[in-house]
C-alpha cells in the first residue's frame, strides 16, 4: 500500500483547457499509459455539455475503451466528473463506477461552470450522492474556489469547513479541497486542512493543486503536514479550467512523484514508466512537457 494516492486528473482537468481536442481513442491511450506506470487513481473524462467543454465528448467511447481489470491485486479508480444528473446518468449508462461532483466556494464560480446557483449545485450534488449510494458508485465531492475565487477574492475557510462536514457524513467517499486557479499559500493550505482534519479525520481528505504561480508543490507539502495522504495532479502539468480566468495547469504528477519518493513516501508509481506517460501527453496535445522533473532525470543521466 503505498504512502500516498495521487489521482492523475490530466486526462480530464488537464485536456479539457487544451486548444487541441483529442479523440477519444487518444484519451484511453493517454489513461493506460499512466496506469501502466503504476497510478492506481485517474479521472478519466467528464460528462457534461460537449457543448460547454467539446475536449471532453466523448466520454462514454473513453469508459468503453478503458481496461479495468486488476493490475498486480489494484483494481484501477477509473473517475468521471458529472456536473447534474443527467450526466450522472449517463455515466451510469457507460458503465462507469466513481463519480466526481463538484461544490463551491462561491457564488460566480457555480455560475460559470454550470449556470447553477451555489446552493442548487448542492441540492444537486446530494442527490446524485444518495443515488449513487444506492448504485453502489465511489462519490468524490470536490469544492472549487475553496481558497480564492477570480471573482468573488477569498473564500471564507468557515464555508469549505461546513461543505467538508456535510458531504462526508451524508457519506461521499472522498471530499477534496481544490484551488482551482492557484492562488493559495503553503500557510493558508495548512491552516484549513488542519482545521478539515481535526473536525473529519485525514483519510477521506484529499486536495488539488494548481500551480499557476509556482505553489503547487509547497501546497502538497504543507497539506502532507497535516496528515493528508491522497492529492490530485496532472501529468506534464496540464491542466486548467476554461471557467476561471487566470487558472493554469495542475501541479505536475512527475514532480509530486519526484518530491514524495524523495522524502520516502511510496507513490507505488515508477517514474521512468510516468515520464513515459507524460511524453505522450506532449505529444498527443502538442504543448510544452510541464513540471520540471524531467529536466532533472535528463541531466541525472548525463
Ligand atoms: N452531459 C451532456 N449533455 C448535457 C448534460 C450533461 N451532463 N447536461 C445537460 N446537457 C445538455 C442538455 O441535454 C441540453 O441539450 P440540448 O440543448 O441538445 O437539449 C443542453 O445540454 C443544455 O441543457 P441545460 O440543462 O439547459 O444546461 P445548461 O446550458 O444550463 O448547462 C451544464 C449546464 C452543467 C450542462 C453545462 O454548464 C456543463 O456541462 N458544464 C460543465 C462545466 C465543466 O465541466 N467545467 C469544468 C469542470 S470543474
Ligand atoms: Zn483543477
Amino acid at each position: 500500500m503505498p504512502a500516498v494516492i495521487l489521482n492523475d486528473v490530466g486526462p480530464r482537468d488537464g485536456l479539457q483547457n487544451q486548444s487541441k481536442v483529442l479523440e477519444p481513442i487518444d484519451r484511453v491511450r493517454l489513461v493506460h499509459a499512466l496506469l501502466d506506470s503504476g497510478v492506481t487513481h485517474v479521472e478519466a473524462g467528464a460528462f457534461v455539455s460537449p457543448r460547454a467543454v467539446p475536449a471532453m465528448a466523448g466520454a462514454a467511447d473513453v469508459m468503453a475503451g478503458l481496461y479495468d481489470e486488476a493490475r498486480g491485486g489494484v483494481t484501477p479508480v477509473l473517475t468521471f466528473l458529472v456536473p447534474n444528473l443527467r450526466g450522472y446518468e449517463l455515466a451510469r449508462e457507460a458503465g462507469v463506477r466513481s463519480v466526481c461532483m463538484v461544490l463551491y466556494g462561491s457564488e460566480r464560480m457555480a455560475e460559470a461552470n454550470v449556470q447553477m446557483s451555489r446552493v442548487d449545485a448542492e441540492h444537486a450534488t446530494a442527490e446524485i450522492l444518495q443515488r449513487a449510494q444506492r448504485d453502489g458508485v465511489r462519490v468524490t465531492t470536490t469544492v472549487a474556489v475553496a481558497f480564492e475565487c477570480p471573482w468573488e477574492g477569498p473564500t471564507d475557510p468557515g464555508r469549505i469547513a461546513s461543505l467538508a462536514s456535510e458531504f462526508l457524513a451524508r457519506g461521499a467517499d472522498e471530499f477534496c479541497v481544490a484551488d482551482t486557479i492557484g492562488a493559495a499559500n503553503p500557510r493558508q493550505v495548512q491552516k484549513l486542512m488542519q482545521r478539515l482534519a481535526g473536525e473529519n479525520g485525514a483519510a477521506r481528505l484529499s486536495c488539488h493543486f494548481h500551480d499557476t504561480r509556482a505553489m503547487g508543490l509547497v501546497n502538497v507539502y504543507a497539506a502532507l503536514e497535516t496528515g493528508i495522504r491522497k492529492f490530485d495532479a496532472a501529468i506534464s502539468g496540464l491542466g486548467g479550467c476554461p471557467f476561471a480566468p487566470g487558472a493554469s495547469g495542475n501541479v505536475a504528477t512527475e514532480d509530486v512523484v519526484m518530491m514524495l519518493e524523495q522524502m520516502g513516501l511510496s507513490t507505488g508509481i515508477d517514474l521512468d514508466a510516468l515520464m513515459r506517460a507524460s511524453s505522450l501527453a506532449t505529444q498527443l496535445t502538442g504543448t510544452a512537457p510541464g513540471g520540471r522533473a524531467r529536466a532533472w532525470l535528463q541531466r541525472a543521466d548525463l
